[in-house]
């Protein structure tokens, strides 16, 4: 159960509701470093890469101390590693990456785990969770629908930091074909007057667009990421190993919330771009006095939507399949929010490339957007 030596397994007296969550290295350097100090510092990128291949699932830590504001209750979790990064899961065959992911499920099944969720890209490849939902007896979540609603809800409250009104805003989904991404078109369509869709297949994207017409938007296509250049909101959300959005993409006092993992900006937006907001999607503040037992990039705290997805409803007694496949309704997605937020679980301060926003930063970032408007740039 512990063998690599992280910290101990639970105490008969631990809570009953529990869950266990799949994380797998993305920036494979880092994170290797997080769990294996020394592997992380002797392997290349493209050995990690290799070598992952053949590790089995990894036990990484023991989560305690998350206790719903709600009724109390108070619940533990696993967090379980499978060792492909993004690159490896998708030059794999498919079935490769399934029998690794479900591994992971069985070994959160002997932890006795009654829930799993799935991170990251072990949600995107594939059917997004059905298939394994079926091989294996505990019930999954791929956490897309809470990512979702949170995705929205930061949008928002970016927006209204940077003085954006949503009913006058232009929007752009980058990734609008995706799981995720084509359900927050859907919602943005209701929210805002123009909305530009971003995917590589033109016949998707007429697709998605169907589903968001008739609401509040006028809905635009394209397949090329230029056209996101007149947003004022970008929620971006691809499912692509290495960055799609470039500093030349984005006007000034753009607002950008990047959800993908491995992120979809570039770090060259961080370095030459002061006059835009990029924030990360779906940071969320977990009630209770948590302790998640491993770094994986947060700070205290703090968890990724897909993960308070899967804590969501374990504190609810809602052990059984969620969100899965790829195509989640927006019912799932209010439904969630709801659960969510009665347990205690909110929208947390922004991030953006690995450390906090401050509210005199995003208030720098207006003055220098409204400066480089009245310079002619943007
Ligand atoms: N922050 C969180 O809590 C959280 C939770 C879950 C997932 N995620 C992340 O969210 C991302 C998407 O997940 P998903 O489940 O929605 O995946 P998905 O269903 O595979 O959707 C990704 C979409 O991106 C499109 N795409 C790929 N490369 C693109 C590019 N260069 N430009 C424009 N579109 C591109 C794909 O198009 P095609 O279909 O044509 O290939 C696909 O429609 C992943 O990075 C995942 O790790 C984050």
């Amino acid at each position: 159960m512990n063998a690599s030596g992280a910290n101990s397994s639970p105490a008969h007296s631990e809570p009953q509701d529990n869950f266990a969550f799949i994380i797998h290295p993305i920036d494979p350097k880092r994170d290797v470093s997080r769990k294996y100090p020394l592997l992380g510092k002797i392997l290349t990128e493209g050995q990690i890469n290799f070598f992952s291949r053949f590790f089995p699932p990894v036990y990484i830590s023991h989560i305690t101390g998350i206790r719903s504001e709600a009724t109390g209750k108070e619940l533990h979790g696993w967090f379980i590693a499978c060792p492909f990064t993004p690159k490896t899961m998708l030059s794999l065959p498919v079935e490769t990456v399934y029998r690794k992911i479900v591994a992971c499920g069985h070994k959160a099944e002997e932890l006795g785990a009654r829930l799993l969720g799935l991170g990251a890209f072990t949600s995107v490849v594939g059917d997004a969770g059905e298939t394994i939902a079926r091989r294996l007896d505990i019930p999954v979540t791929n956490g897309d629908a809470y990512t979702v609603y949170m995705a929205i809800e930061a949008v928002k409250e970016a927006a209204r930091r940077m003085g954006i009104a949503m009913s006058a805003a232009r929007a752009a989904v980058v990734g609008a074909t995706g799981a995720i991404g084509s359900v927050c078109a859907e919602l943005l369509a209701r929210q805002v007057p123009e909305l530009t869709l971003v995917g590589l297949r033109q016949d998707a994207l007429d697709a998605v667009r169907e589903r968001c017409g008739g609401q509040m938007a006028r809905v635009r296509t394209s397949t090329h990421i230029d056209a996101i250049y007149d947003a004022d909101l970008i929620l971006t959300v691809t499912s692509a190993t290495s960055a799609v959005i470039e500093p030349e993409h984005l006007k000034a006092g753009a607002v950008v919330c990047d959800v993908a993992r491995p992120r979809d900006v570039s770090v060259r937006v961080a370095q030459v771009r002061d006059d835009v907001l990029v924030i990360e999607g779906g940071m969320v503040e977990v009630p209770g006095p948590v302790d998640f037992g491993f770094n994986f990039g947060f700070p205290p705290g703090k968890s990724y939507a897909c993960m308070a997805e899967t804590m969501a409803l374990a504190l609810e007694g809602r052990y059984e399949d969620y969100s899965l496949g790829k195509h989640i309704a927006i019912e799932q997605v209010y439904e969630i929010g709801e659960i969510a937020a009665r347990h205690g679980f909110k929208l947390s301060g922004f991030r953006s490339f690995e450390r906090a926003v401050s509210d005199e930063e995003i208030e720098r970032v207006r003055e220098r957007a409204a400066a480089a408007r009245l310079g002619g740039r943007g």
